[in-house]
Parts: C-alpha cells; structure tokens; sequence
C-alpha cells in the first residue's frame, strides 16, 4: 500500500526524474524485483496471494513509467515545434496597402473628365523660365517669378543661360500641349507642382494641380463654366453651390476663380474656407490669344478655355479633411481610413 502511494505520489517531470522512477520501480534492481526475491522467504501457503498482489504493484508501476515516458516525449516535440497554435485566436490581420487619398481623388477627376472627351497629358517638373512663365504671359517683373514664390535650380544673374526651376504650377503642360498637337486639343494634365510657402494647415511647398486645356474653333466661356459646372455636381453632388468670381491670370482673358459652398463646415465657418463658407478649388479662363499664337496656333481660327485646380483643396472637401500636412505625413491612421474608396 505504501509503495502504491508512493508511485502515485512520484513527480515526473524531467528526463532525470523519469530515470529515477525507472531505478526506484521498474529495473532489475528496483524495489520491486528486491519483493520478489523476498517471496522466497513466504511460508508456501501465502506466496500465491503476495505474488499477485506483487503483480498488481509491478504492473501499476509499468503503467505509470510507460505515461510518463509518453508525455515527456510528446512535451519534447512540441517545444521544439514551437508554441502550441490556439485555433480558437482571430488570426493576425494580413494587412494589405490602400491608395493614397490624393491618387483616388486624381482617379475620380480624371474619369469625370474622360465622359467628357478629354484625355490625359504629362509634362515635366523641372521646368524653363519660358514654359512656367514666359509663354504664359508673364512680365519679366511677376512677382511670381520672385524667389518667394518659385524654387530656383539655375539663375540666370547667377550666370546660367537660362532660369531653370521647379514648375509652381500645371500650365507649363498647356505650352507643351500646344507646341505639339493642333486643335482640336482637350486635355487635362495632373502632376506636382512647388511653391516656396511655408507649410501650414492650407498651404505646402510640394502640392497637387489638374490642369484643363480645350481648344478648338468656336470655344467659348460658356462652354468654360458648363465644363466646370458638370465637374463639381459630378464631384461633390448636385446640391453643391458653385460661384464664378471676376479674376486675373496673365495667360487667360477674362479669367474667372471658381468657388464652391464649404462642404467641410457646410457655411458653419473652419479654418479650410477661412469662416466664409466658400472654398475656392479652381482658378479658370479664355486661352489669352498670345498664348494661342505663342505656341503656334492662330488665335484668329481657335479659341481655348484653361482651367487649374489644386488636388489637395477637393480631397479635402470631399473627404472632411482639415489639414493639408495629414496628405505628407503618411499616418497609417488616416491612410487606412480611405481603404476600399
Ligand atoms: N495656373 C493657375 C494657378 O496655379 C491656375 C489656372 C490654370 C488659371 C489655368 C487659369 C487657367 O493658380
């Protein structure tokens, strides 16, 4: 009974454990097979009954260090397959990426404009003094053409031939447009644009425009503000209330800016609209005919509208986003809020 208790009680839980249950139990010279001798010593008439009770002992013995022997195996193989997988756990997410805000707005203005007959162009960021500025009409003394505005690759007061500088806007795409292809052009011309501002809220040195250009014969501001018209319903919804304002551009005349009813604060007043409830998204006009007839096209047989609108303003709009610098930072935070758009 005792030795019964103690097997019970016997802790197996290493290699070295298992080998003195095995010494103290099961081998040759256990304690066991020491019982067994001994029954020699039994007077005749009781040796039948001990040495079965002998039996019990031995074969409980067997059982006990043949489960042990299993479990320290069976424990053995799975550390070395590692942790035990729990197949009740939710499995870790397999994380894939999403476009980037700024790339689904692009795609959506460019289907709104591709229903109607424009295609899509491309031209530099790099740019000459002549594409950004010259062939757009203007002055040598724009204040645009300053340094507070314009990133500057090579000066000419700094001894280069010519003015080399990052593109501050679309319209160099118009120029090159032009001087290829003949009317009929319309085409609008996605890319990145620079400004020397500092970064804020509204403002970034590095942002987007979609810039516009149809010319043909008989192209007129009606046709401008229908263009403009369908893109901001198609864009923003059939409720959204839309402006013209009187503006200027050295390379459109007239010009117009287009404002549209702030769909952020929807006329509550936030920093986007800057309390006034209209939001402007794009600056517009009449291909100026010096343009026209700088890049070889005779003002006298075509006429054009131009429009540019910053891609970062309508994101904005369209999705509630109140600052710029979320667009740059890349927080997957916001990133993974445009996922499936
Ligand atoms: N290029 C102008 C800007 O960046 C926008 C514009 C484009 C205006 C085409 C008129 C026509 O502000």
């Amino acid at each position: 009974k005792e030795l019964y208790r103690e097997i019970e009680h016997y802790t197996v839980d290493t290699k070295d454990q298992l080998e003195q249950f095995r010494l103290r139990f099961v081998s040759r010279k256990g304690i066991i097979t020491e019982l067994f001798e001994s029954l020699k010593a039994i007077p005749q008439e009781d040796r039948r009954a001990v040495g079965q009770e002998l039996n019990g002992l031995k074969n409980f013995a067997l059982e006990r260090f043949q489960s042990y022997t299993q479990l320290l195996e069976e424990q053995a193989s799975a550390s070395a397959a590692g942790p035990a997988v729990d197949l009740t756990l939710p499995s870790t997410p397999n994380l894939t990426g999403t476009q980037h805000p700024l790339s689904i707005t692009r795609q959506r203005i460019i289907r709104i404009f591709e229903r109607m007959g424009f295609n899509v162009a491309d031209g530099p960021e790099i740019e000459t003094d002549w594409y950004n500025f010259g062939a757009l009409n203007f002055p040598d003394n724009h204040p645009a053409r300053e340094m507070q505005d314009t990133f500057f690759i090579e000066k000419k007061s700094e001894g280069s031939e010519i003015d080399i500088l990052l593109r501050t806007h679309t319209s160099n795409v118009q120029i090159r447009l032009m001087e290829r292809q003949k009317p009929p052009l319309r085409s609008i011309m996605p890319g990145r644009v620079y400004r020397n501002e500092a970064i804020s809220a509204r403002a970034h040195c590095l942002f987007h425009q979609v810039e516009g250009l149809y010319v043909d014969r008989n192209v007129g501001f009606k046709d401008l503000k229908d263009t403009l018209y369908y893109f901001v319903k198609e864009m923003f919804g059939k409720d959204t209330k839309i402006r013209f304002r009187p503006s200027y551009f050295p390379f459109t005349e007239p010009s117009a800016e287009i404002d549209i009813s702030c769909l952020i604060c929807k006329g509550e007043g936030c920093n986007v609209c800057k309390q006034t409830g209209w939001v402007e998204i794009a600056g517009s006009g009449m291909v100026d005919p010096q343009v026209l007839a700088n890049c070889g096209i005779d003002p006298d047989e075509f006429t054009g509208f131009a429009f540019g609108m910053g891609i970062e303003r309508i994101t904005m709009l369209k999705y509630q986003v109140r600052d710029l610098r979320l667009f740059t930072e890349n927080d997957v935070r916001f990133l993974r809020q445009f996922e499936g758009l």
